[in-house]
């Protein structure tokens, strides 16, 4: 049978990349399944296999370039060909630069940013070899703009936009090769739960949620008409905007909204996450944010509800009070002249 399309995808087992890989499965594709944790991409690869899809697992770790291109190989071997390659393994942490440990940062941008320029570079020989290939980088908003207490992941997103812009400079001499970024704002993927943390504080995603099924759709519609940039979440985009337009306002913005939106009232240990190992019984596509957060509006629209209710009856018994005493003094008035 004819694959529709071959597609590698690293950070297969959880979030943005276990979902592509469950869709692209679903529209008939050979997916070539990479992240560390080999439990959860055999979940992914049965998950693949029920769709319709047929799937390879490889377990990879990202930052390390010999593996990655033991992961091109394999998808090779098993599929003859890769049309598409989707970078999606990343890992991250919240804390102040100076409480971050420096071997943390370091493996972040390994990750985060190094995992894609060495699957750039296991990759491309391959696209050109056969004339054509899509590289998706999924990248960040945070490629764009800024915040307190995640600098190994601003510096890996910016990093990976400035490597994606050149990478397109330089394959203008390959018309059948696009690179193609894709730019989420705050998606609901366990990412949040999988980060390390030196505040002390349990961390949520800023509002608003975006679902993870919004970026799957803008994965597979790079892959059928390949474009330069999709960004995913219009309301982190007017972020990016007073970013660019007001940087010192954003400056002073900032760290007042992170601390009153994204850090929770919860402490936390202090713990390096997923950064250096996986921990696949939190690998899922979806975390449950959104749901959360539709019960805080539900609740507070219901408390909102209730106090304008109780307003508007104690307005109206002060309204029919004042209105007796009036009736009373017309009453009386006569009487006193
Ligand atoms: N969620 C958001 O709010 C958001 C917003 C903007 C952009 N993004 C981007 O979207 C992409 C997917 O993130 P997600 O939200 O889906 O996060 P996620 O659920 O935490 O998934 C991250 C994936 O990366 C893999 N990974 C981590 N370290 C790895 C390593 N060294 N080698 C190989 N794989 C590794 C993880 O698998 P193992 O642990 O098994 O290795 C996991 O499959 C990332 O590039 C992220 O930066 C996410």
């Amino acid at each position: 049978m004819k694959l529709r399309q071959v597609v590698v995808i690293t950070g297969a087992s959880s979030g943005i990349g276990r979902g592509a890989a469950q869709a692209f499965a679903a529209r008939g594709a050979g997916v070539v399944l990479a992240a560390r944790s080999e439990q959860a991409l055999t979940e992914v690869a049965r998950e693949c296999g029920e769709r319709g899809g047929r799937a390879l697992a490889v377990p990879t770790d990202v930052s390390d370039e010999e593996a990655v291109q033991i992961l091109a190989r394999r998808a090779v071997e098993k599929f003859g060909r890769i049309d598409v390659w989707v970078n999606a393994a990343a890992v991250w942490s919240y804390g102040r630069f100076e409480d971050t440990p420096g071997p943390v940062f370091r493996q972040i941008v390994d990750t985060t940013l190094l995992g894609q320029v060495y699957a750039a570079r296991a990759v491309l020989p391959q696209f050109r070899t056969q004339g054509h290939g899509l590289l998706i980088n999924i990248g960040s908003l945070y490629g764009r703009l800024s915040a307190p207490y995640i600098a190994p992941y601003v510096t890996a997103k910016w990093g990976l936009l400035g490597f994606s812009e050149v990478l397109r400079q330089e394959l203008r001499d390959a018309p059948g090769i696009t690179v193609c970024t894709i730019l989420p704002g705050a998606v609901d993927t366990p990412i949040y739960r999988h980060a390390a943390n030196y505040i002390g504080r349990q961390i949520r995603p800023l509002p608003p949620v975006t679902s993870p099924d919004r970026v799957v759709t803008a994965v597979l519609r790079a892959a059928d008409h390949p474009q330069r940039e999709i960004v995913v979440g219009q309301t982190h985009r007017i972020g990016a905007w007073i970013h660019r337009l007001t940087p010192r306002f954003y400056d002073r913005l900032i760290t007042p909204f992170v601390n009153a939106c994204a850090v929770r009232n919860f402490p936390l240990p202090s713990h390096h996450g997923t950064v250096f190992t996986a921990d696949s019984p939190t690998h899922t596509v979806d975390d449950g944010w959104r749901r959360h957060d539709h019960r805080l509006v539900g609740r507070a629209l219901m408390v909102s509800a209730g106090v304008t209710a109780l307003a508007t009856a104690g307005a109206r018994a002060v309204h029919r009070r004042r209105g007796q005493t009036r009736s009373v003094t017309i009453h009386q008035a006569p009487t006193a002249r």
